[in-house]
């Protein structure tokens, strides 16, 4: 009874094996990756379409050619020695990355396992499943590239910022030296030195106006580099005048008029007073450029005042051709200019000093002509007093 137990047993086992293997061959065949088996000799026994495909040939091709033959020539020597261990059974396995030659196209990566396989008559063969990764290397290489040549982009324009920062910033102290140092040369010149009073101040204020400069250089390169800088406890109408002071000759020149109105009662600010000052300077500068062409009286005009619970505001209008509403936001972008010799650089480093004291600028309509710039700022101890 013991032989007619297992005879049914395994004649019920026969269609399961050979089904097994149907099964293996379908998904070897059909497989999305590459699939190859090598026997003890490393030579092809059994290969996919998808490899073929991928290495630009046949199935009928590749069929017991030396597994060495596909691969490139500096990689063929490395990867037979791991067969060899592989099939003299001294691992079970491994995992390569290669590079494969495909017929004219250039050539592939692959992730590739190798198993062992351990026949039932005693032999070994080596199963490979080669997945294709060049679209995803190139792409991370793409993508890698990308980055860099972004970040160099970046860079640059951040460099092509700052240098414009500073040639916009230095260029007014520089031409107050020319002038003064022009006007003393021709004193000199003419014998006009009796009063010896006149050239010595030209020469302090050749030296203040350089100090200013180198100043304002150090500032920019700290707000380009986000350090923290100093800061003072400043009233913002002592901010205000001594701004008057220094645009006083300049704008009188270009017939201008500038009213102060300044409310002295307001609370102070936490702030880079040099930087302060430029804010206000770029925007009257600003202002007396916007009105040159015009024959109606050009006013200016400074005024001090509180802005809501939490900040004090410094404003300056003037009545010149004012700005569509579309530019009211785009006279922010750095290199956003007008004028013939601008830079567009005034409005962009004044918003980014602002911001940089947690303060905002921005640009609104005046009544009944003009534009009125507006810098507020967080009030210094908070609201309380
Ligand atoms: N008060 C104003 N009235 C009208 N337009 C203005 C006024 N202020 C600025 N603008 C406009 O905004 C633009 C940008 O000003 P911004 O100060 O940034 O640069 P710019 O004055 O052109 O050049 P620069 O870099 O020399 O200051 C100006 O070109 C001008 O068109
Ligand atoms: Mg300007």
């Amino acid at each position: 009874m013991d032989s007619s137990e297992k005879a049914p047993a395994s004649s019920d086992l026969t269609p399961v094996v050979s089904q097994g293997e149907e099964q293996f061959q379908r998904v070897f065949a059909e497989a999305p990756i590459g699939m190859a088996l090598f026997d003890s000799e490393y030579r092809f026994v059994l290969v996919n379409r998808a490899l073929a495909q991928m290495l630009d040939t046949t199935e009928e091709a590749l069929m017991g050619a030396s597994c060495e033959s596909i691969l490139q020539p500096d990689e063929a020597a490395g990867q037979r020695l791991l067969a060899e261990r592989l099939l003299g059974r001294e691992v079970q396995g491994y995992k390569v990355q290669r590079r494969y030659p495909s017929g004219s196209r250039p050539e592939r990566f692959a992730d590739v396992t190798v198993t062992r396989i351990d026949t039932e008559d005693g032999g070994v063969l080596g199963l490979e499943m080669i997945e294709d990764i060049t679209e995803a290397r190139r792409a991370k290489e793409q993508t890698r590239v990308h980055e860099a040549e972004l970040a160099h982009a970046t860079r640059l324009a951040m460099l092509g910022e700052m240098v414009a920062g500073i040639a916009h910033e230095v260029n007014q102290p520089l031409a107050a030296i020319v002038n003064y140092a022009n006007g003393s040369t021709r004193r000199l010149q003419s014998g006009d030195v009796q009063d010896m009073r006149v050239i010595q101040d030209a020469l302090s204020r050749i030296a203040s106006e350089a100090m200013r400069a180198s100043e304002i250089v150090r500032r920019l390169k700290s707000l380009a580099r986000k350090e923290s800088v100093q800061r003072e406890r400043q009233p913002l109408e002592e901010i205000a005048e001594r701004t008057l002071r220094l645009v006083e000759s300049e704008v009188r020149a270009k017939d201008v008029t500038i009213v102060m109105d300044l409310a002295r009662e307001i609370p102070p600010v936490l702030v880079d007073p040099i930087q302060i000052e430029q804010i206000v300077l770029n925007l009257v500068r600003n202002a007396c450029e916007a009105m040159l062409e015009q024959s109606d009286p050009k006013r200016v005009t400074i005024r001090t005042f509180r802005e809501g619970d939490e900040s004090v505001a410094i404003s300056v209008a003037d009545n010149g051709p004012g700005l569509s509403p579309a530019l009211l936001h785009r006279v922010f972008d750095a290199f956003f200019t007008t004028k013939r010799s601008g830079l567009g650089m005034g409005l962009s480093i004044s918003r980014s000093i602002a911001e940089s004291h947690h303060g905002r600028l921005w640009a609104e309509e005046n009544a009944p002509q003009g534009t009125v710039f507006t810098l507020a700022l967080p009030i210094f101890g908070g609201n309380e007093n």
